[in-house]
């Protein structure tokens, strides 16, 4: 069976890292899993009285895109050991209305991203905290923590590291097979 991911890049850089892992992703994606990223740049700040008055149409459409996908993929860098700001709003942008969460019960999995040699731990793993609470099944295993990024792709952006994309590869294979143990839907 085919399956739609929902892939959210925590950076909005034009030479993002991060971004460039999300495409190598989709490019060693197994064939049944259908990768696409949903964009975050323009969501407005999350902001309960603008939910009340009628919520902003970016919102309205961030959350129609992310609603029917099967499962969903987050590749971030970290901004002072923590999730980028703009990531953690269209998280919180997706979890309301209250009850209408468009995350609860989605399989998903965490990748981060640094040119740094501690592979941006610290934004993988407060995600996590948030995906706890937001009922989204995240992956264990493998763990997924890119360091020394600056190195791993051509002035193309290609990935051109064959270690990271054996490994990037099985990764995805992975969450293929998590995504059929924990869908719900
Ligand atoms: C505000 C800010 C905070 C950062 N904090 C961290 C950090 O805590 N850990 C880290 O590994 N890199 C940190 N960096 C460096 C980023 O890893 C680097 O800019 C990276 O290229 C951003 O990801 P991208 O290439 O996907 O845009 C920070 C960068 C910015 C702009």
């Amino acid at each position: 069976m085919p399956r739609t991911v929902a892939v959210l890049v925590g950076s909005l850089r034009k030479a993002s890292f991060s971004r460039k892992a999300a495409l190598a992703l989709a490019e060693v994606a197994p064939d049944p899993l259908a990768l696409d990223i949903v964009e975050i740049r323009d969501l407005p700040l999350y902001d309960e009285d603008a939910e009340a008055a009628g919520p902003p149409a970016a919102w309205i459409a961030f959350r129609d895109k992310v609603r029917p996908a099967d499962a969903v993929l987050f590749v971030t860098p970290e901004y002072n050991r923590s999730v980028p700001g703009g990531l953690k709003n269209a998280i919180d942008v997706g979890s309301r209305p209250y009850g209408k969460s468009v995350w609860n019960g989605k399989p998903g999995a965490v990748v981060s991203v640094s040119p740094g040699a501690l592979g941006a731990y610290g934004a993988n793993h407060h995600l996590r905290q948030s995906l706890v609470f937001l009922n989204v099944p995240a992956m264990q295993q493998p763990e997924a923590y890119i360091g020394g990024a600056a190195g791993l792709f051509d002035e193309t952006g290609k990935l051109t590291n064959e270690a990271t994309r054996t490994f990037l590869t099985s990764f995805m294979a992975a969450f293929a097979r998590w995504i059929e143990a924990n869908r719900t839907g």
